[in-house]
């Protein structure tokens, strides 16, 4: 993976020059203001005014890996940004092996400053960056599934919320040898940070993550809400190496005997962990209900239980992606079988349209190279209808009966089978 530190990439100059018009000045933010540009962002997410601990925490990370960029009214009252955003490169699982991924978060436009294209301009700025800095995809996790479609994201890699009836769904005949402890939320904060690392590849869609992300999952960090009702357990397998680690928590139900297991984060290397890891969840006394969001859309949850209509899954759209350079994402991959289409893809910002062959022919793996003049495409679709199928959650033909893909149906099975994969996508953070 290429090393490409997200703080030395400058500020767009097309947005910069377009905010610059309505009065706006847009910048990377560093050193002090980095604390009114974190306090900006809390009141953009809703939260409450940060604690100086909190902003400490925050401003650390931002330090260290991240590039905070923020648009300022010079006429605003407060010295606060009227809105913020923040990048960095993360690793990203894809089929095969992994890619670095522009990665957006604290995206926040000021409730005073709405509706006036400031969103817009940041990130068809970012888009721009990260694609001048030489990133083939950008990613973000959302906060609402109508804002980011228009600048060619869609979302990628799903994830299920689990809720168990754990009285009707019991436990079935699935007896794991591995053992299940308790540990501190210190060990269990260290148990999934080396869990993810060495597990995160295997799932297409996830990312890899940072040391105060799991510290946070364990309750270790400032602002968790009743940090101290967090518990942790580690799995250990017969050789007593560490295969699972999970954090959760046990909140009030309708009575004593039917509290609610919230699970935090689950992390298992092996079948069997994960299925230690549920048993111990789902048979956990005085508890009637256990949750997990963020687990797989296959999770086999549901064939290790005693009564299937006791665990309930819900999919929903957690990772959404946005490729940058179609020919470099294309050749980041692998592909199944032996296949040979002609693409065109278009994009409502004018980034990464245009017109391939894209063919894969024996083990040279695939070839992605500009229509010939004359060459007509077979398959045409969007960069967000790409995006969407890139790592293998939907299938092209499901797009097609959306109308975002359109051409010749066998060649669009052919891409189509092409980029299935045999795991589920599934990010299992937020970021
Ligand atoms: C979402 C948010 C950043 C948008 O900022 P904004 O500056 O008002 O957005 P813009 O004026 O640039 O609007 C850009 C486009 O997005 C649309 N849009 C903006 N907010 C939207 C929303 N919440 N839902 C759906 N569409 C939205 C606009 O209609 C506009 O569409 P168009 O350009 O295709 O006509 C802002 O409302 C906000 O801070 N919300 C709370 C925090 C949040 O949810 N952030 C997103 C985190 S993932």
């Amino acid at each position: 993976m290429s090393h490409i530190d997200a703080r030395t990439v400058p500020v767009d100059e097309t947005s910069r020059a377009r905010l610059a018009e309505g009065g706006l000045d847009y910048r990377i933010v560093s050193g002090d203001a980095l604390d009114d540009f974190l306090r900006s962002s809390a009141r953009g997410f809703l939260g409450e005014e940060p604690t100086d601990a909190e902003i400490a925490a925050e401003r650390e990370l931002f330090e260290q890996t991240r590039r905070a960029i923020a648009v300022y009214d010079p006429t605003a009252a407060q010295p606060y940004p009227v809105a913020t955003e923040a990048s960095w490169v993360m690793s990203l699982a894809i089929p095969g092996g992994r890619m670095p991924m522009w990665a957006i978060s604290d995206v926040t436009v000021s409730a005073t400053h709405r509706r006036r294209g400031i969103a817009r301009a940041m990130l068809e700025g970012e888009l721009r960056a990260a694609r001048d800095a030489g990133l083939a995809i950008a990613g973000l996790t959302v906060s609402e599934a109508t804002i980011y479609g228009r600048y060619g994201f869609a979302p990628a890699a799903p994830a299920s919320e689990i809720t168990v009836d754990t009285r009707r769904a019991g436990w079935g005949a699935t007896d794991p040898a591995v053992r299940v402890l308790f540990v501190e939320r210190e060990q269990v904060a260290a148990d999934l940070e080396e869990l993810h690392e060495r597990t995160f590849a295997e799932r297409p869609g996830d990312v890899r993550a940072w040391t105060n992300r799991w510290r946070q999952r364990a309750g270790l960090v400032e602002g968790v809400d009743k940090p101290r009702q967090i518990r942790g357990v580690r799995a250990i397998d017969e050789s007593g190496a560490l295969v699972g680690a999970m954090a959760f928590r046990v909140n009030d139900g309708e009575s004593f005997s039917s509290h609610v297991l919230e699970i935090s984060h689950l992390v298992a290397a092996t079948p069997d962990a994960h299925a230690a890891l549920w048993r111990f969840a789902i048979t956990y006394d005085l508890v009637s209900t256990v949750r997990a969001d963020l687990q797989a859309t296959d999770d086999p949850l549901p064939w290790l239980v005693a009564d299937p209509r006791g665990v309930t899954l819900r999919p929903h759209d957690h990772g959404w992606l946005r490729i940058l350079d179609v020919p470099a994402a294309l050749r980041a991959r692998s592909l199944s079988g032996a296949f040979g289409v002609r693409l065109r893809v278009t994009d409502p910002i004018g980034l990464a349209d245009g017109a391939w062959t894209v063919a894969q022919m024996g083990a040279d793996g695939v070839r992605v190279e500009p229509l010939a003049d004359g060459e007509r495409a077979e398959v045409t679709l969007d960069i967000g209808a790409l995006s969407a199928a890139y790592l293998g959650s939907v299938r092209l033909e499901t797009l097609q009966a959306a109308g975002r893909v359109a051409g010749d149906p066998e060649k669009i099975a052919a891409l189509s089978d092409a980029l299935r994969v045999r795991t589920a996508p599934r990010l299992s953070i937020w970021y």
